[in-house]
């Protein structure tokens, strides 16, 4: 490894000679057409024609290292069958958050017959009024929409389901069926008191990835991957409901699991590797690297720049071991050596924190603070105080001197 003096200065250049940028690009397979461009050929056509949608693929059981598993496309649900499978159906999507917003255009795009319920007058309103939901015609207060709706695609905030459901309930009567994009209220509901009636399907499709990706992909004629759970069966036919569902707000890719697998595996993600983790890694070592005399320019590059820029694009696109075969020898046998030290520190605290998403204590915390009436300037004063950790200040200034940085 050169000397720490002259990898700092080369830092920012160290990122792409490791690992160059454009290995980094995923190349995905084509879809066979862009629904959200047969959809809207499909709307403005007078009568519905036929989609041209080559069903060259379909429902497969896939080997993932060893394990059989059954995948859903999008295939099997021509934008025509869509229509037609939900032709007596009315979706009540109700919220207005970021899923709220994605899957609602997107099952609009496709031709569904769709309207949104939200508290009237609050943020929601005014921001389903900007996408062209109308007052009266497609957009209510939420008991009117739920009236209206076959499907109730229940996407308030986790606190807000179960602070509500109490005036939802009897509103979810024989015949509906109801929807989440979570396995939150239903598996913890002796904390969220979300209990369904007996007498209706109850399902879950939920997309791996935020609202404003659900839209953008489906734009782009591609499709998230989401996960579909069934909770209760009572047609017979909610399994295929929730496929069809998966496909008609943007999925492309629908894998099954059931609600508890789906929550405790969210919850625990989140709170570990994909969030909370990695920030605690990244934290301890740039804090080390301080410690030890290093400047903040070059802890963070050596933290978080080379991390972000170039090698986690790396595992994306290809895998671990593609990585470390991108980085010099000296890397690959250091990292190799500490990689199982890292494992065995890191897996108790794992161990630990799945014990506390499974036993609801995470549930219990996120209910407690999200109804709280100063929520969201509790929560902002808390990622303000990150924005002002000196790794993340640093982190401004080197950002700047991206080639391709935007203020
Ligand atoms: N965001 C993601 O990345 C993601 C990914 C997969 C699944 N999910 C799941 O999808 C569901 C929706 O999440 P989200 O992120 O889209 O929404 P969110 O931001 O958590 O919730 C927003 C909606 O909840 C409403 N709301 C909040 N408190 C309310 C109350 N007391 N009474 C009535 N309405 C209230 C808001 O309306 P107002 O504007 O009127 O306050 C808004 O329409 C959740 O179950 C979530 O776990 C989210």
């Amino acid at each position: 490894m050169a000397s720490i003096a002259t990898r700092s200065a080369q830092a920012i250049r160290a990122t792409s000679r490791r690992a160059p940028r454009a290995a980094a690009k995923v190349s995905r397979p084509a879809q066979s057409a862009s629904y959200s461009l047969l959809a809207a050929r499909s709307a403005a056509a007078s009568t519905p024609r036929r989609a041209t949608v080559e069903s060259v693929r379909g429902i497969k059981t896939l080997d993932f290292a060893g394990s059989k598993e059954v995948i859903y496309e999008r295939s099997d649900w021509p934008l025509a069958k869509l229509q037609d499978y939900f032709k007596n159906d009315t979706l009540a999507l109700i919220g207005y958050g970021s899923q709220g917003h994605g899957q609602g255009l997107n099952a609009r795009d496709n031709g569904l017959n769709v309207i949104v319920g939200v508290r009237e007058g609050g943020e929601s309103w005014k921001q389903a009024q900007e996408d062209g939901w109308v007052p009266g015609e497609t957009l209510f207060p939420i008991e009117e929409a739920i009236k209206r709706g076959t499907i109730i695609m229940n996407l308030l905030s986790d606190a807000a389901q179960s602070s509500t459901w109490p005036t939802v309930a009897p509103l979810i009567t024989p015949g509906k069926t109801l929807y989440f994009s979570h396995g939150f209220s239903i598996v913890y509901k002796d904390d969220t008191h979300v209990v369904p009636p007996p007498d209706v399907d109850v399902i879950l499709v939920a997309p791996k990835g935020s609202g404003r990706t659900v839209r953008t992909l489906f734009k782009e004629g591609r499709g998230i991957n989401s996960s579909i759970a069934v909770w209760q069966d009572v047609t017979g036919k909610a399994k295929e409901k929730a496929v069809a569902l998966g496909v008609a707000i943007g999925s492309g890719y629908l894998y099954e699991t059931t609600f508890e697998k789906e929550v405790y595996s969210d919850l625990f993600g989140e709170r570990g590797v994909l969030m909370g983790g990695i920030q605690g890694m990244f934290l301890a070592q740039y804090k080390v690297l301080r410690e030890n005399g290093h400047s903040p320019s070059e802890a963070f590059n050596e933290t978080v720049e080379e991390a972000t820029q170039s090698l986690y694009p790396l595992i994306g696109a290809k895998g671990m071991d593609y990585m470390y075969n991108a980085c010099s020898t000296t890397a690959r046998r250091g990292a190799l050596d500490w990689a199982p030290i890292f494992e065995a520190a890191n897996k108790p605290v794992f161990e630990k924190l799945y014990e506390s998403v499974k036993n609801g204590t995470e549930t219990r915390k996120a209910l407690e603070f999200n109804s709280r009436d100063t929520y969201r300037q509790d929560l902002a004063k808390e990622l303000k105080e990150i924005d002002e950790q000196e790794i993340w200040r640093a982190g401004k200034t080197v950002r700047s001197l991206r080639p391709d940085y935007k203020p």
